[in-house]
């Protein structure tokens, strides 16, 4: 039918950060962090585990379910929001390490969703030439961008990679349609300024730094409404129902979403 994934891999930091050691160093407890999220614990990185060495780890893991060599890949997509720096892209660095000489690379932006999105545009690259194979990578080191002292932002966020190869296949199975949708102007319930700007014409008032910025309980309200509206419109255009998609994965941290959204759907908690 067309795209398929090959392979994946994902990579975590070796440090686990449980609720019970936040508690050390905020005012919060297990107890609220888990009925309130179902969290329990995150990774978090150290020495050697930039945002480009988990991403890169992720992607040896996909090319070896490949059965695949770094210099097969023509395209190298990572999707995040913490590289170690702006430019050259952290998908450069993965680039470097695994000595994908072949492909080019470049970083999306698209934040929370920056896998999906990657993954469309994989597919893309692919319709329009079915022999390219191309490694996608979400990848976060969000925890050089939090405020560790904001306790409604910190406690929900982590560090990690997760990759994929994209390649074509004849047959039934295949990536067979996508629903995006932004709304801009929702910007202020979670954003991350720059550093400060050396054009003083330029620069933005009350940037309070790089890091997380969240209203949670507005963007919990918003989440719910639009990962329903986003299952629905894919539904509608497909012309299926809900009953024969066989799994849902979702991107979303909170468990109480991810409930909602069960409920919303009715769908079982299997799926
Ligand atoms: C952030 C989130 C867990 C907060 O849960 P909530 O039930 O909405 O909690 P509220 O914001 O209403 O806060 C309730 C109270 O708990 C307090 N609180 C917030 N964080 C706390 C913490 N870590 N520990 C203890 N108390 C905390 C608040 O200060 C508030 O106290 P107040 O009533 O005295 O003001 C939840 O809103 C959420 O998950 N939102 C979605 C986040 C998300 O999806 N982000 C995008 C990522 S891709």
């Amino acid at each position: 039918m067309g795209t398929v994934i090959l392979g994946t891999g994902s990579c975590l930091p070796v440090k686990r950060v449980s609720n019970h050691d936040l508690e050390g160093i905020l005012d919060t407890s297990d107890e609220w962090i888990q009925s309130r999220t179902g969290i329990k614990a995150r990774r978090i990185s150290g020495k050697g585990e930039q945002t480009y060495n988990l991403a890169t780890e992720a992607a040896r893991g996909a090319l070896d379910m490949a059965g695949m060599t770094a210099d097969q890949l023509d395209i190298i997509v990572v999707a995040t929001i913490s590289s170690h720096m702006l430019m050259p892209s952290c998908a450069c660095f993965v680039q470097k390490e695994l000595g994908a000489t072949k492909a080019f690379a470049y970083d999306i932006n698209a934040a929370c969703s920056g896998f999906l999105y990657a993954l469309d545009l994989g597919d893309k690259y692919i319709r329009a030439d079915p022999t390219k194979k191309i490694l996608i990578i979400g990848a976060e080191a969000l925890s050089a961008r939090m405020n560790w002292a904001d306790r409604n932002t910190c406690i929900l966020f982590g560090d990690g990679a997760g990759a994929a190869i994209l390649g074509h296949q004849q047959g039934e199975s295949g990536y067979i349609n996508s629903n995006f949708f932004s709304d801009g102007n929702l910007w202020h319930l979670l954003y991350m300024h720059t550093a400060t700007s050396n054009n003083a014409e330029l620069c933005v008032e009350d940037n309070p730094g790089a890091h997380v910025v969240m209203e949670g309980r507005e963007i919990f309200k918003y989440a719910v409404k639009a990962m329903e509206d986003a299952v629905r419109g894919l539904l509608l255009k497909e012309k299926i129902t809900i009953d024969s998609v066989n799994l849902v994965i979702p991107h979303q941290e909170n468990i109480r979403i991810l409930n909602n959204l069960i409920e919303r759907l009715e769908i079982t908690k299997e799926k």
